[in-house]
């Protein structure tokens, strides 16, 4: 077993203090890659994934979250379960999705796949040197988020993800 996997999850610890330096685009596309190649259970890839710029959206979510590194890192996703395709294809065949994230399982359906995708990109983030926090309190208020990231019906904003050069290494 090569021992770097394990070491750089040994490793992992929350870095809630970023440099200002943003992540170049060439990074960030490496990252979602690395989400996107997450297993999804019955291929249904129940999830999408939101970067934010955009200084005054990142406000506006630091707002409901009430954490200054919603705003200061260099670069913020948001990890949304989303069943909105899945409607869409539904009234192409009208065929009736048996989920949703409105039934239990669709919920852990969703909640498993999003997470899965996003730790994907947590430790690939991890080995290329930037920190990470996950940012379970944009759930503070879910309807405001819906409302700032303009999500469609059949979405549900499960976490958020700062990352960036952490401040002290
Ligand atoms: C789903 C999820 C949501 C989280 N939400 C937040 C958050 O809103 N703010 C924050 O500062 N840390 C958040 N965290 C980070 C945890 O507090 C942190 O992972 C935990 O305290 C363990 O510390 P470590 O990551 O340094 O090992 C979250 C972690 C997870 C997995």
């Amino acid at each position: 077993m090569s021992e770097h996997v394990y070491n750089l999850v040994k490793q992992h610890h929350s870095v809630r203090n970023f440099k200002k330096e943003r992540i170049s685009e060439e990074h960030i596309k490496q990252l979602v890659e690395a989400g996107q190649s997450a297993s999804t259970s019955s291929y249904l890839q129940t999830y999408s994934i939101i970067g934010v710029e955009d200084p005054e959206i990142k406000e506006e979510l630091k707002e409901v979250s009430g954490q200054p590194y919603v705003v200061e890192n260099g670069y913020l996703f948001v990890f949304v379960i989303d069943y909105y395709r899945h409607s869409i294809i539904d009234e192409h065949t009208k065929v009736d999705m048996a989920t949703s994230f409105e039934s239990a399982e669709g919920l852990l359906v969703g909640t498993v796949d999003a997470t899965l995708v996003a730790q994907n990109i947590a430790v690939t983030a991890e080995d290329m040197g930037y920190g990470i926090v996950y940012l379970g309190s944009l759930r503070n208020d879910i309807e405001r988020v819906r409302e700032i990231l303009n999500l469609p019906d059949h979405t549900f904003p499960l976490f958020g993800m700062a990352l960036g050069i952490p401040e002290d290494g």
